[in-house]
């Protein structure tokens, strides 16, 4: 019987987060367990810092809130933490066993890990070392594996699909190409479906490497049946055939860590190129943050109900060290094992880089076949 259980929220922030963490605790309360937040993700847990949620009036009308009551952290990874000391300098520890230590003193009998796919790396590590955790898959990305979708991804493609939707009639009105630039890093199932719902002309996503000359050409195909205008939507991931994707340094960031690559500057490259080769003036939007803040959708607090009354179910059946994931409609979990795939070292490159374990658009996707059906260029 479970006693105790702790939710963290990690990495950047989706709509869902609250929907997700209202759901642990209200099955929390229906069954008189304890339920806690650790305050900001990872850091938290490193810290010991949390707050109880049960019964807390902080964690009650949160379904509709964006963000996440008990905050999140990016670039925290508990195996290879940034510490600041006292004279300035700045290391990198594993600060595992603190975690482990506090968890078994706390006495949480399941942590709820709720991220993308380096905060279920680092689950799963956890796992290994002796917490109980239970992963839920989150992130606008879409890209975590063994599961079909991930809360906050669904919020996502409809602010991008109303970003679409506003760009096409300025886009008409002037006679302009524009560009949107979403976010997703290796995997393009934003810029995809997206493109798909708001109807864009060309969409580009890392996992197809683009000519830019077979986007000119839709383009200017267009143009020669009087379609004076085109949409473009590009994932921030996406890159030409033959070149490395548009990345900069985060700034204060050490290299090393592995967790400084930041995205975003692509679009702004097609728009540059596709006005040159098509004589048409065009004009680059990135849609950033906007895709993360804000209300999720009802389908994603749907979703998000559903995945963390499930990972209290299995939590009270005492399973443990898995991810709950939807398997062709139907919730379920798989093991953190078949989640980190090949990644197995513990402490390992944990997520948001070319190397880890993430889902991305295979060719033969429906998505893929739709879009090409209904006449978007995808740069090939
Ligand atoms: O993983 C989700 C994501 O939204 C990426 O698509 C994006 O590159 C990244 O987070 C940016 O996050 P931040 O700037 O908060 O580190």
């Amino acid at each position: 019987m479970i006693k105790k259980v702790a939710i963290l929220a990690n990495g950047g922030d989706v709509a869902g987060f609250n929907a997700v963490i209202r759901a642990i605790k209200k099955t929390c309360e229906t069954h008189g367990i304890e339920c806690y937040g650790f305050l900001d993700g990872f850091r938290g847990l490193v810290n010991n810092n949390y707050i109880r949620l049960d019964g807390n009036p902080m964690a009650s009308g949160i379904l509709p809130k964006g963000g996440s009551i008990i905050g999140s952290s990016t670039n925290a990874i508990v195996f290879h933490y940034k510490v600041e000391h006292e004279d300035g300098t700045v290391t990198y520890e594993d600060l595992s066993d603190q975690c482990v230590k506090n968890v078994m003193e706390d006495g949480f009998d399941c942590v709820f890990t709720l991220g993308g796919d380096s905060t279920q790396k680092s689950a799963r590590d956890l796992f290994i070392k002796g917490i109980n955790t239970i992963g839920i898959p989150k992130t606008i990305d879409n890209d975590v594996t063994c599961t079909d979708v991930t809360f906050g991804y669904n919020t996502a493609v409809h602010v991008a699909t109303e970003a679409i939707d506003r760009l096409h009639t300025t886009a008409e009105t002037h006679h302009r190409i524009m560009v949107l630039e979403v976010m997703g890093r290796f995997a393009g199932w934003i810029a995809l479906e997206s493109a798909i719902s708001g109807g864009a002309d060309v969409a580009l996503i890392p996992e197809i490497p683009y000519d830019i000359n077979k986007a000119a050409e839709a383009i200017n195909k267009r143009k020669e049946h009087g379609k004076k205008f085109s949409i473009v939507v590009v994932s921030e991931g996406a890159h030409p055939l033959n070149e490395k994707q548009t990345t900069h340094a985060a700034e204060g960031i050490d290299d090393k860590a592995g967790i400084s690559i930041k995205f975003g500057g692509e679009g702004n490259r097609v728009a540059k190129e596709l006005q040159d080769l098509t004589g048409l003036e065009a004009r680059c939007t990135i849609l950033g943050y906007m895709q993360r803040g804000g209300t999720p959708t009802a389908y994603d607090r749907v979703l998000s109900t559903k995945y963390g009354a499930k990972a209290m179910e299995l939590a009270m059946e005492g399973k443990f060290g898995i991810l709950t994931v939807v398997k062709n409609g139907k919730l379920d979990y798989v093991s953190l094992e078949d989640v980190v795939g090949e990644n197995k070292e513990i402490g390992a490159v944990q997520g948001g880089t070319a190397e880890s374990s993430v889902r991305v658009v295979t060719m033969n996707d429906e998505l893929v076949k739709t879009a090409r059906d209904v006449g978007i260029c995808l740069g090939d």
